[in-house]
């Protein structure tokens, strides 16, 4: 029931608040996580590790054979039991390694001399870096299993990269016969430069990298160290990478089932961006791409010896549906393939930034990719250059036999092609400039998110049922996670965690299926989350509302399926979150078994007559409104406090009930129940009466000041002569303004008469304060979407111009422009600004038309 009385100022207020923070959710178009929680909030407890001196938790493998969490960190590897990784304790012993109690030795490479036969930690140290460059630590860049007894690691090792194996049973390197540790040249397989973004993946005992070849970071390079015998690479001299920042890689056995007619071969696909030169005329136009090379290559006999025959690539291309905007740098990749023979049904997720700015502070975009669009393009038409003129064409012509770049299929098995060795020269020689694929793997937005800067994914397939869902669980760049589910093309967070004491990004996510975990790294912590609290859906609503695949409300609460045996009162409604049906009970929740119970019977307080009160009242849910519903009483007072509390008067000797009701998708739920009693007093007892408060710890207690002094006062008075002071105020205002006006009249005729000028003027600041959402897509590019890409050549070529604040006349057109037409990519064109020499194109939908 809604009072009517001190409506009219009051109510239409609060009304036009309720209404006007629901629109701006709306409009806005960004997905608000339905539930937030603070760093180590009680209701998402985390386990952590973290060792003093120990930074950049770089590498994260997790191994269930083991039980074991192995973690490369700066200097330092740990392997960590699964059980508990927080309970370890670490001791320094003599030699400066550490040893962790509960099960390990973790073993320290580099610095420490004592250590009998570990490589010089100076060795190499390359001219021009000082020694306390914190460059040169050997930061672990590849932590992988090679079989079942052993695992591979390599550091970067003060710029010489270097790599050792490790015996898991005792969690020691590996030693020759004289006691000294057995190394190997990391170089072509683990960066020189920490910075770098690169990969690895060792698939059938054999290592896979993507990275850079040399010091100078310019040599990029796909790898494959043989375990007998020679190794295979990608051609530099082609320009088969342009300066790629790797982000991860995956093997997929295509060979699988065995003994299907097909025959083909295992794959590892490669995921970076790079610069896209078939945009050549776009300078520095920043591509994704997923690029595959088959497990069974071993080079050409002639052409191409020791070169990969099966290195192809497509562009990769998330954007928007309606005005294009690409998000074109990619962040992460998780590929999700069922099982490994049902890898026809693979997916993959990609987490994607933009070189470009929409929006104020940068948005992320999740997009997914299936496995048979990347074999159509793959199975596609190529894309050809022209030497001298360096522009890329579609290939139209008859292309040789066996398919160019293909695996060993039974088809060339029949034509007595038992290897890439024995492939003909033509098809050979074709591959050397057919690497790049005509057709974009396209694909929008499952998730959308402005103000967030994704850097990792990780995908769990949940079953629940006959139905399965894809959960999403995505870092930031600000040590943030959020748990995301896709219903029906739309995005719903399911929650969001704030997860590192420090504001760092997430550098890894390892999730363990089995036992529904989640860990996760950054720069000075790990740490461990369940990927779900049932527990905290106190009632069938909030069980419903969260549409969180991992819970079901069994009648009386909310369960995890994974924890109890399936059973048929279990209710979802994930797609619907169809509140009605399941909890009809709780639709009076007043009579409705669930701990909304202990808040309905109402809660007294008793306050001096006349004195305010905030009745808090917090939501349970970002997305849900809050109500506050009391009986209508003549004289009664109240308004909103900023937090969603309501500000009450005490009136003498009389109770008030307040309720505060949260309003989600049609299901209410009581939140809070006050009985406000007013005491009468007298006015020498005023600040005494203080006393009688019962202490509620939160809330606030004011006296306005008029009002202690006077309680005979009646707020209603005082309200009326607000309105005549607000009155003979406005009245005023509009007199003198009205008196400027015609004192200005002539200088305002010049003014209209001088046309756009000024109103480009006007907007200059506008853009300068705060920019706005439609900047244009070359205008606003930040420097830190370059570091995004950490190619080296990107990392030194200072392309992306800081945008001077409008400091040109051109620049301001420039931005009023766009400012007309928001990011219209159909109309893409080249623009010179004085302020960056190189011509800049706005990217768009129509660029693969611009190319020919
Ligand atoms: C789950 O939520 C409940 C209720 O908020 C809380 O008491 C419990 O500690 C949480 N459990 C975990 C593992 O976070
Ligand atoms: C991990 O810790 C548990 C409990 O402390 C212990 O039983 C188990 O053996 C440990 N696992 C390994 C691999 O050491
Ligand atoms: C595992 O790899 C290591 C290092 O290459 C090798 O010494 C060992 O024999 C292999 N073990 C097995 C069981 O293959
Ligand atoms: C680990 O085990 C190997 C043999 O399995 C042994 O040679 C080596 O000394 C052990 N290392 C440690 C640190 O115990
Ligand atoms: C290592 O951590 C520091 C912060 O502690 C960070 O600035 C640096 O970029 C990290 N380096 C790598 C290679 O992760």
């Amino acid at each position: 029931m809604w009072t009517m009385n001190m409506a009219v100022l009051h109510l239409p207020v609060y009304t036009v608040l309720l209404v006007g923070y629901v629109q701006a959710g709306v409009a806005d178009g960004d997905v608000t996580p339905r539930l937030t929680f603070s760093y180590n909030a009680k209701e998402r407890t985390a386990k952590r590790f973290s060792a003093s001196g120990v930074v950049n938790f770089t590498t994260l493998h997790l191994s269930n054979e083991d039980k074991t969490l192995y973690v490369g960190a700066r200097e330092i590897l740990f392997a960590l039991n699964l059980t508990d990784i927080s309970e370890v304790t670490l001791h320094r012993n003599q030699d400066e390694s550490y040893i962790l109690l509960t099960l390990t030795v973790a073993v320290h490479m580099g610095n420490s001399r004592q250590e009998e036969g570990r490589v010089q930690f100076q060795r190499q140290r390359p001219a021009g870096k000082r020694a306390a460059d914190k460059d040169c630590f050997n930061y672990i860049k590849i932590f992988l299993r090679v079989n079942s007894t052993h695992l591979y690691v390599c550091g970067t090792y003060a710029f010489s990269p270097t790599c050792a194996y490790i015996k898991t049973d005792n969690f020691s390197l590996v030693k020759s016969d004289s006691g000294e540790v057995v190394t190997e040249d990391g170089r072509s397989r683990c960066p020189f430069n920490p910075e770098y973004k690169s990969t690895a993946i060792i698939a059938d005992g054999e290592l896979y990298a993507g990275t850079v070849s040399n010091f100078q970071g310019n040599e990029p390079i796909i790898y494959k160290s043989l375990s007998q015998g020679t190794s295979l690479k990608t051609e530099n001299s082609l320009n088969w990478l342009q300066d790629p920042a790797f982000v991860g890689s995956a093997y997929i056995q295509e060979s699988l089932p065995k003994g299907n007619e097909v025959g083909d071969d295992d794959k590892i696909y490669f995921f970076f961006s790079e610069v896209g030169k078939e945009f050549d005329f776009f300078d520095n136009t920043l591509v994704s791409r997923i690029a595959r090379v088959c497990k069974g290559d071993l080079g050409g006999e002639r052409v191409l010896q020791k070169k990969w025959t099966t290195f192809l690539k497509a562009q990769l291309l998330c954007s928007l549906p309606d005005d294009g905007f690409p998000f074109n740098i990619i962040q992460d990749m998780f590929v999700l393939t069922p099982s490994p023979e049902d890898w026809k049904n693979t997916v993959f997720y990609g987490v994607f930034t933009s070189q470009w700015y929409k929006g104020a502070s940068g948005s992320s975009a999740v997009c997914s990719f299936t496995m048979d669009q990347v074999v159509e393009a793959f199975n596609g038409r190529y894309r050809e250059v022209n030497r001298e003129t360096q522009q890329w064409y579609t290939y139209n012509h008859p292309v040789p036999e066996p398919r160019p770049g293909m695996c060993i299929t039974n088809e060339a098995r029949k034509q007595d092609i038992p290897s890439s060795l024995r492939m003909p020269d033509k098809v050979l020689n074709f591959v050397k400039d057919h690497f790049l694929m005509d057709s974009v793997i396209r694909s929008s937005p499952l998730l959308l998110k402005r103000n967030a800067h994704y850097t990792q994914i990780a995908v769990h397939r949940v079953q629940t049922g006959s139905k399965v869902y894809h959960v999403l669980f995505v870092g930031t760049d600000d040590g943030r996670l959020h748990k995301a589910i896709n219903i029906n093309g739309k995005m719903h967070i399911i929650e969001e965690m704030v997860l590192f004491r420090n504001s760092q990004p997430v550098l890894n996510i390892e999730l363990d299926t089995e036992k529904g975990r989640l860990y996760i790294s950054s720069f000075s912590e790990l740490v461990e989350v369940p990927i779900a609290n049932c527990t905290n859906y106190q009632s069938c609503g909030e069980c419903v509302l969260s549409r969180d695949p991992y819970c079901a409300w069994d009648g009386s609460q909310c369960v995890d399926i994974r924890q109890t045996p399936p059973n048929k009162a279990w209710q979802q409604s994930i797609v619907e979150a169809d509140t009605a049906t399941i909890c009809n009970k709780v639709l009076n929740p007043r009579f409705a078994k669930s701990p909304s119970i202990r808040t309905s019977a109402c809660q007294p307080i008793t306050i001096p007559a006349n004195t305010f009160r905030v009745l808090p009242c917090k939501l349970r849910s970002n997305l849900a409104v809050r109500k506050w519903e009391f009986r209508k009483t003549p004289g009664h007072f109240h308004y909103p406090s900023p937090e969603g509390g309501l500000v009450v008067v005490g009136q003498a000797d009389r109770q008030e009930n307040y309720e505060c009701w949260s309003v989600e998708e049609g299901f209410r739920q009581l939140l809070a129940n006050y009985c406000v009693r007013g005491e009468a007093r007298q006015e020498s007892t005023t600040f005494t009466g203080r006393s009688h408060i019962p202490p509620i710890s939160q809330e606030e207690f004011i006296i306005l000041p008029g009002e202690a002094r006077s309680p005979h006062m009646n707020t209603k008075t005082y309200w009326n002569e607000l309105l005549v002071v607000c009155a003979l105020l406005a009245f005023s205002l509009v007199v003198f303004s009205l008196f400027v006006v015609y004192r200005n009249r002539s200088h305002m005729k010049s003014m209209l008469k001088e046309g756009e000028c000024p109103a480009i003027q006007q907007k200059k600041p506008r853009t300068v304060g705060k920019p706005v959402e439609n900047l244009p897509l070359n205008g606003n590019a930040v420097t830190a979407s370059v570091s995004d890409h950490k190619g080296y050549q990107a990392l030194n070529d200072n392309y992306i111009c800081s945008t001077p604040p409008c400091s040109s006349p051109d620049n301001s057109k420039s931005f009023s422009e766009s400012e007309k037409r928001p990011l219209n990519l159909k109309e893409s064109h080249v623009e010179i600004s004085p302020t960056c020499p190189r011509p800049r194109v706005r990217l768009g939908s129509m660029i693969k038309d611009s190319i020919v």
